[in-house]
């Protein structure tokens, strides 16, 4: 019988270079899309996939992340005194059950790889999720939550997967498509950032994965890849060699690269316009903006 996916992994350990000179005191994870952390959005996304173990691969520099999910009981006195009560739900939204969250240190960046290894002893031997929280979907049904639903039908692992330009899957792990079922792909290889000539699809793997335990063994033999780091792409692709099954899912959602400038900017317009209290003041400052600009050219 399938083991039901109740544990994942957010890697948080990164540098977040594209953002200094933000990330040299704030997480990127903190980092804010609207109101909330990007983090929020992620947890929130686990949640609604029934994940209840929530294990952070960290670093240094990021206790703002831990502290964030700690309770806050001056700020809560204070919203009760005033008996603000809708502000008090949504500090509660971001509670966290006790025990729930882990910490792991991953103490050098030595790629997303890497990072995943770090928590294989909480993982034992249970397929687990990972999310990585740059990566926003704004999706009817949340992205994982599609994801699980799917890997009950298939088991091995799986891989969220996207179209992408010709000329950007140089940026992202790349799949080799055995065969193709419209919602979902069998994987016959995974390639880590191709150049065009070798990028054998342009069907892209984001971060949003559900993998078999035996990604961890593959990871204890993995040495560096693409770019100098371990690659999770790789690990992936190992369980290819040994016949073990992969798939490539492709989600309904839009998905927004929160880890670059341009992405986040994208993610804030959408999600603002998205907001109700926010829609008519926002939508009608940008509809003036795009007026201004068409006049100016
Ligand atoms: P990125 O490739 O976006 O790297 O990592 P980064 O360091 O966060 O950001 P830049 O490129 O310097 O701006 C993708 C995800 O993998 C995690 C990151 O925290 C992010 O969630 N990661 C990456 C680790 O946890 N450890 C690593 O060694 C590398």
């Amino acid at each position: 019988m399938k083991k039901r996916v109740t544990k994942a992994i957010f890697p948080v350990a990164g540098l977040g270079t594209r953002f200094l000179p933000a990330t040299k005191s704030v997480p990127k994870e903190i980092m804010t899309l609207v109101d909330r952390p990007l983090i929020q959005y992620a947890i929130d996304e686990a949640r609604a996939a029934g994940i209840k173990e929530f294990i952070f691969v960290t670093s240094r520099g990021k206790s703002a992340l831990e502290d964030y999910f700690d309770i806050a009981p001056h700020l809560e006195n204070e919203l009760r005194k005033k008996d603000k009560t809708e502000l008090l739900d949504v500090l509660k939204s971001t509670n966290m059950d006790s025990g729930a969250i882990a910490y792991i240190r991953q103490q050098r960046a030595l790629g997303l790889g890497h990072a995943v290894w770090c928590a294989r002893r909480l993982v034992h031997n249970e397929p687990f999720a990972v999310i990585l929280p740059d990566d926003v979907i704004a999706a009817e049904k949340p992205c994982l939550q599609q994801m699980v639903e799917a890997y009950e039908e298939t088991g091995g692992s799986m891989v969220a997967a996207m179209e992408v330009p010709a000329d950007k899957a140089s940026s992202y792990g790349v799949i080799d498509i055995k065969e193709d079922f419209g919602s979902m792909v069998s994987v016959k290889g995974l390639v880590e950032k191709p150049t065009p000539e070798e990028a054998p699809s342009n069907l892209a793997v984001i971060g949003r994965y559900i993998l078999s335990p035996k990604i961890m063994q593959n990871l204890n033999k993995m040495k560096t890849g693409s770019g100098g780091e371990v690659q999770l792409t790789d690990a992936i692709d190992a369980e290819l060699k040994n016949d073990r099954d992969v798939f490539g899912y492709r989600f309904r959602g839009q998905r927004f690269d929160c880890g670059s400038k341009a992405g986040f900017l994208q993610a804030t317009v959408a999600f603002g316009l998205a907001r109700e209290e926010l829609k008519d003041e926002f939508g009608s400052y940008l509809s003036e903006l795009m007026a201004m600009q068409q006049a100016a050219q």
